[in-house]
């Protein structure tokens, strides 16, 4: 008989990056990160365990992956089925949902549903430490969308150490949305694995990077315990910065930001200018993510939407830890 489980993750934006691995096969980061869920944007995942299957089949928006794609689950798989002690193949149906073309399908709601799906459907009763841990093996951002709301993940040492915990704001991040804006990317894709690598392996400025991400680690944990937006944003939007400086310092230099990456921060400066709080950050592409509070939401809309198109920006709340679907639910 097939076993089934599915599940819901949603995508997570570092406010404090992760960047750089102790341990590549691992996923053992370098630093400690931390992070906001976001309700937009989200991955559904059906896992169905069969001993009719003979290989494992991966299913991304209702069409069938290729060999490179597949492979790259198969082995996931492996991890899931070593730990669940079970040979059964698997057949994967993963949905994203993300708003048209704006690219911004993440590996971190992936691997976290994934996870998830595999927990449920395997009856593996998988903690959620567990399942982030399981999660970060699949891609380490993955680990903290266990959680909603802020999570930080721990870097740990090993396997057994290295997990994500949600930080207990007192429901403060209700009060707080993030604004993407998307940009076109005509420069080549730096996948963000491949980045963080060259990176840490090569940057003259990795160690600078080294030398400040614990302290603003324990800065972004008192602002929020705080709830004071100023001292967070000023901490988020230095680190994004100081993430993106690490680039210019690899062998060969390489930058994910773009003229209209910073035409966005521009405009975020000028909010503050205004006297609006909003601070940005940004991942492994040129898309500005604006944290804001939400009673200043559409104000920092407007202003970027002086610039750019309105269907270039997207307002997201925060939002929730996975969720384990009925099988009515469709995918
Ligand atoms: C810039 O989690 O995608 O978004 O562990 O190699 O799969 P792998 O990398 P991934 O890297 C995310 C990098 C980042 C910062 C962050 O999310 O903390």
């Amino acid at each position: 008989m097939a076993k089934t489980g599915k599940a819901r993750a949603h995508t997570n934006i570092a406010l404090i990056k992760y960047w750089g691995k102790a341990d590549e096969a691992l996923i053992i980061p370098m630093n400690n990160s931390i992070s906001l869920t976001l309700d937009k944007f989200y991955t559904e995942t059906r896992a169905t365990f069969d001993a009719a299957f003979t290989k494992d089949t991966f299913f991304l928006n209702g069409e069938e992956a290729n060999e490179k794609e597949t492979q790259k689950i198969s082995a996931y798989l492996d991890l899931v089925r070593e730990r669940a002690g079970t040979e059964l193949k698997a057949r994967i149906d993963s949905t994203n949902f993300v708003p048209t073309a704006a690219g911004l399908a993440s590996s971190a709601s992936a691997f976290a549903a994934l996870a998830a799906a595999c927990n449920e459907a395997l009856d593996m009763g998988l903690s959620n430490q567990d399942l982030s841990r399981l999660a970060r093996r699949g891609s380490g951002s993955a680990c903290r969308s266990i959680f909603g709301g802020f999570a930080e993940w721990e870097k740990g040492h090993d396997d057994a150490s290295s997990y994500s915990h949600p930080i207990d704001a007192d429901h403060w991040e209700d009060e707080l949305s993030m604004i993407f804006v998307v940009i076109n990317n005509r420069s080549k894709k730096v996948k963000s694995r491949t980045g963080m690598s060259l990176t840490r392996n090569t940057s003259r400025f990795y160690q600078y990077w080294l030398d400040h991400v614990e302290a603003d680690i324990a800065e972004a944990e008192a602002a929020i315990q705080e709830k004071d937006f100023k001292r967070l944003g000023e901490v988020l939007e230095a680190n994004g910065l100081r993430m993106h400086a690490t680039n210019l310092g690899a062998q060969p230099p390489f930058t994910y930001l773009v003229a209209d990456s910073y035409e966005a921060m521009s405009l975020v400066h000028e909010c503050r200018e205004a006297g609006i709080p909003a601070y940005f950050t940004m991942d492994a592409g040129p898309n500005v993510k604006v944290l804001v509070q939400k009673k200043d939401q559409q104000a920092v809309i407007d202003k970027l939407t002086s610039y750019f198109a309105p269907e270039q920006i997207i307002a997201s709340d925060i939002g929730i830890g996975i969720e384990i679907l009925d099988e009515e639910d469709a995918l």
